[in-house]
């Protein structure tokens, strides 16, 4: 009698599990796992112009797709797909066995939100508005200016995308991660001295100068990733440089330093 008791809960027991296990996984999911087709993975890696010296992150990877594609289409140095489902990883793993990449291509199963990504150059998703959106500041803090920024159908809320694209009737988004320029700079010239205020909202930046005590117009300033531009009202040419932290380098000889943070 007992063993036709166990024999009918046995069946029983082992879907309990089952099911519970999955709920376990569906509810630590912050996003449910749909695979973007190849098409719009090779457009994507395509507008972020993936080549030999990035370093690929894909948050949420799946079935390690876009991981793959970066290394073994694109000669990516190395590619790193995230994961929290250990289903999706032994996917991604094999395939990246089948594919013969693994040894640029690495899957870790972990949570996206306590991964540290900061050696990305390029950093793909297919996540959720909110999950970028908590994502951004994680973005604009650690990532090198510069970095590319490409997402599947989800956008970043006020931080307008660079270049947009819409590969076999899908959104694919590109931003392109700004220095932080915010504040007021020296600038030293071949023939001149000045300062410039900017104010800046992702890489829109806008501003005031002062040259010889006097306010002048800061003309089309333009700022992505590292690279800075602009010109001043009453002097010739344009300002073209490169940001290094409280630096900028000058083509042409002239040179930044900032002298405040806050304006
Ligand atoms: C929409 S799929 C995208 C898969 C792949 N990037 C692609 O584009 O084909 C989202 C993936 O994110 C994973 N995911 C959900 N929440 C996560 C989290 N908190 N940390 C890491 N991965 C997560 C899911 O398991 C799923 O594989």
């Amino acid at each position: 009698m007992p063993n036709a008791k166990l024999r009918f809960l046995a069946p029983l027991i082992a879907a309990v599990l089952v099911a519970s296990s999955l709920l376990v996984y569906a509810q630590r999911l912050d996003v449910p796992y749909v695979p973007t087709p190849q098409q719009v993975v090779d457009r994507m890696l395509e507008m972020a112009n993936v080549g030999k010296d990035d370093i690929v992150f894909d948050l949420g990877s799946g079935d390690g797709r876009i991981a793959i594609t970066a290394v073994k289409n694109r000669g990516a140095k190395q590619a790193f797909g995230v994961d929290i489902n250990p289903v999706r990883i032994k996917e991604a793993t094999e395939n990246a066995k089948i594919a013969g990449v693994t040894d640029k291509v690495t899957f870790l199963e972990q949570d996206l939100f306590k991964t540290d990504f900061s050696k990305a150059t390029v950093l793909t998703m297919y996540l959720l508005t909110d999950v970028n959106l908590r994502l951004r500041p994680v973005i604009l803090e650690t990532l090198k200016p510069g970095t590319r920024v490409v997402s599947h159908a989800f956008n970043l809320g006020d931080w307008e995308p660079d270049y947009s694209d819409k590969p076999d009737g899908r959104d694919v988004y590109m931003w392109i991660v700004p220095a932080k320029v915010e504040g007021r700079w020296d600038i030293t010239g071949p023939n001149q001295k000045f300062s410039i205020s900017l104010k800046q909202e992702y890489s829109t930046i806008s501003g005031t100068t002062t040259l010889d005590g006097k306010s002048a117009k800061l003309n089309g300033a333009m700022l992505r990733g590292e690279n800075i531009q602009f010109s001043v009202e009453g002097l010739p040419g344009k300002f073209t440089g490169k940001v290094d932290g409280e630096k900028i380098t000058g083509e042409g000889g002239w040179s930044g330093v900032r002298t405040a943070r806050n304006i």
